[in-house]
C-alpha cells in the first residue's frame, strides 16, 4: 500500500515545479490562480466561490484540510478576514505554508492533522474548506464524521474532490457519490456541482506534461521513462472519474 504521507513529504520537500506551473498557466489561462502556488486543479473562480459559499466572516475560524502549501486557504482568509488553521499530513507542506503566511503578513496556524483525526476540539471551526485532498483519505465516511464534529452547528463545509465509477489503481478507496456520506454525518447538502470544464482541464494538463516529460525528468532528477510512467499513471485515473465536484454543505 502507498504511504501517502511519504509521497507528499517528498513532493513538498522540493520547491513548486516550474514545469507544472508553466503547464497549469497555459491550460488554465485567465483561470490560473495567480500567487497561490496550488498543487491542485483549483481555479480563480473556484477560490472566489469558496470565499462566498463558506459564509465565514472576519475573526471567525476557517479550517483548510489538506492545505498543502497553504495558498488556497490563505487566499480565502485574506478575502474574508477569517482566521485560518491549515491542516495537512505532510510537515514539509506545513513549513512551506507557514513561510507563505509570514511573507504575506497573515497570522495563521498550520499543524499536522488528517481528515480522520484533525486534533481540533469539537465545534472549533466556523467553516471548513478542502481543495482536491479528500480523495487521499481511505475512509470518506469517517472523514465527514470528523468534519461534522469540528464544525459548529450552521457552519459551512466546501470541498472539491472527485466521484469515481471504478476504483483507480494505486489510490485509496473511492466512492461514486459523496452526498450520502455527508448527509449520514449530519450535513445538509446545499450544492453539489460539476466544476467547470474539469475533464478538459485535466486532459490538457496530462497531455502537456507528457510532452514535457524530459523537462519533468530533469527537474526531479529521474529518467524520462520514469517521468512518463508517473504522468501516465496519474493521467489514467481520469478514465475512472465521474466528476470533479464542488460540495457546499451546512452542519445541522
Ligand atoms: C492535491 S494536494 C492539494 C493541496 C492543496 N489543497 C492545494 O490546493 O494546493 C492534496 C493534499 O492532501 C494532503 N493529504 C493527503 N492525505 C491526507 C489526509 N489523510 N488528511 C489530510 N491531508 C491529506 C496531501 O499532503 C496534500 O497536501
Amino acid at each position: 500500500m502507498t504511504d501517502w504521507r511519504q509521497v507528499f513529504e517528498a513532493t513538498y520537500a522540493a520547491p513548486p515545479s516550474r514545469v507544472q506551473d508553466r503547464v497549469w498557466r497555459e491550460v488554465f489561462g485567465d483561470e490560473y490562480p495567480e500567487g497561490v502556488d496550488p498543487y491542485s486543479y483549483v481555479t480563480a473562480s473556484e477560490l472566489r466561490r469558496f470565499a462566498a459559499d463558506l459564509a465565514v466572516t472576519r475573526g471567525e475560524t476557517l479550517v483548510d484540510l489538506g492545505c498543502g502549501r497553504g495558498g488556497a486557504g490563505l487566499w480565502v482568509a485574506l478575502a474574508t478576514g477569517a482566521s485560518l488553521t491549515g491542516l495537512d499530513i505532510a510537515e514539509a507542506a506545513l513549513e512551506a505554508a507557514r513561510d507563505r503566511a509570514r511573507r504575506l503578513g497573515i497570522e495563521a496556524t498550520f499543524t499536522r492533522g488528517t481528515f480522520e483525526a484533525t486534533g481540533l476540539p469539537g465545534g472549533a471551526a466556523d467553516a471548513v474548506m478542502s481543495v482536491d485532498a479528500l480523495l487521499f483519505t481511505p475512509d470518506k465516511g469517517a472523514a465527514f464524521q470528523e468534519l461534522r464534529r469540528i464544525l459548529r452547528p450552521g457552519g459551512r463545509l466546501c470541498i472539491t474532490s472527485w466521484d469515481y465509477h471504478t476504483q483507480p489503481a494505486g489510490r485509496p478507496p473511492q466512492v461514486p457519490d459523496h452526498r450520502p456520506l455527508a448527509e449520514a454525518a449530519g450535513f445538509r447538502v446545499l450544492a453539489y456541482d460539476d466544476t467547470e470544464r474539469w475533464r478538459e482541464l485535466q486532459e490538457s494538463t496530462g497531455e502537456r506534461l507528457l510532452q514535457a516529460a524530459a523537462e519533468v525528468a530533469e527537474e526531479e532528477g529521474i529518467s524520462v521513462a520514469e517521468a512518463r510512467a508517473g504522468i501516465e499513471e496519474m493521467h489514467a485515473t481520469l478514465a475512472t472519474m465521474i466528476r470533479r465536484f464542488f460540495l457546499v454543505a451546512e452542519a445541522t
